[in-house]
């Protein structure tokens, strides 16, 4: 005879039953797929430390964002490597610039997506930092007006919603009014709210060719340390009118997420990010982890933590293996 009244495993005995009390779902619909627009055509060049992620001409993304489309996946985010850099980020706003080809491209070919494009400088400056450099500084002021520009060229380009992710104070605010005078207004804005300065974008910076040349990021991006900080950065994007948040990276930072969940009614997403990605990668390839197991616990994790939205790598991938 058994004594015991509470028996949670009641609940487990079966996927039927489990499926029914299932608290955080994750669908389809909730990923983005970042992809890599490079110059060229039919071009697919795999980045070393990201295996499965490449380097796309824009014919390729076109098609990539296809398969990511028919297999669920309702939106892509975009990033360039331009031609050639400059000092002044000129390929980042250029009319005919990558990414703006790359928008036109997926618009023409999945009229339907969504597609958003990161609002950065990083990957045009010569140097490598996300704004103007002078005398060995990161300005701020004089960056938001090139930031400004660069959104306004990607809404020119048929972008859904622009992304900046430089950290410069003002920068939402700045792309919400340049948006505006544009005749952008239906343009949104997914800020970078809270982006910390993490070693989880090391494999990133070798596929969008973006490490800076001197210095690193911690004097505009956020210090890892730091939770009450995230509240005051994502307040004050949401007063200069962010129509949704991001906490970045996601993993190591599933406590910010949540935080930022219950402190704003704003949507939220959260960066799965390219280190995030490789060590599942890199651990699976040795046989050290089962790779698909690991991927669904840890998007399913992000959910779980209040994310709305997920842009991983594997967006695809954990598509079809949900559909
Ligand atoms: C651009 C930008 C970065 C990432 C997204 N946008 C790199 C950085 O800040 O150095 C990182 C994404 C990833 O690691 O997957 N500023």
């Amino acid at each position: 005879m058994s004594s015991l009244t509470h028996r949670p495993r009641r609940l487990r005995r079966r996927e039927s039953v489990r499926a029914l009390m299932r608290e955080a779902r994750l669908a389809p619909e909730n990923l983005v797929l970042p992809l890599f627009a490079c110059p060229g055509e039919g071009v697919r060049k795999e980045v070393s430390s990201m295996p499965g992620v490449f380097n796309f001409s824009t014919d390729e993304v076109a098609r990539e964002a296809a398969r990511a489309f028919d297999a669920g996946v309702p939106a892509v985010i975009l990033f360039g490597l331009p031609e050639s850099k400059d000092e002044t980020a000129s390929g980042a706003y250029a009319a005919g610039g990558v990414v703006q080809e790359a928008i036109r491209a997926v618009r023409r070919a999945v009229p339907e997506m969504a597609v958003i494009a990161d609002t950065c400088l990083c990957e045009y400056t010569s140097h490598g930092h996300c704004g103007v450099v002078r005398a060995g500084e990161v300005l701020n002021d004089e960056s938001l007006e090139l930031l400004a520009r660069t959104a306004v060229s990607q809404a020119e380009a048929g972008a859904d919603i622009v992304a900046p992710s430089a950290m410069m104070d003002g920068q939402v605010g700045a792309i919400r009014e340049a948006l505006d005078d544009a005749g952008f207004e239906h343009v949104a804005v997914m800020a970078y709210a809270v982006k910390y300065a993490s070693a989880f974008y090391g494999p990133f910076r070798e596929a969008a060719n973006s490490a800076p040349s001197f210095g690193d990021r911690r004097a505009y991006q956020m210090d890892p340390a730091n939770a009450r900080e995230a509240m005051r950065e994502a307040e004050l994007d949401v007063m200069e009118g962010a129509d949704f948040l991001m906490v970045k990276p996601a993993v190591a930072y599933l406590d910010i997420v949540r935080a930022v969940r219950e402190r704003f009614d704003l949507p939220l997403a959260a960066y799965h990010v390219s280190g995030e990605y490789a060590m599942i990668k890199a651990a699976a390839r040795l046989g050290w982890i089962d790779e698909r197991r690991a991927m669904l616990e840890t998007l399913t994790s992000i959910r779980r933590a209040g994310a709305d939205v997920i842009l991983t790598y594997y967006a695809t991938e954990a598509a079809k293996l949900l559909k």
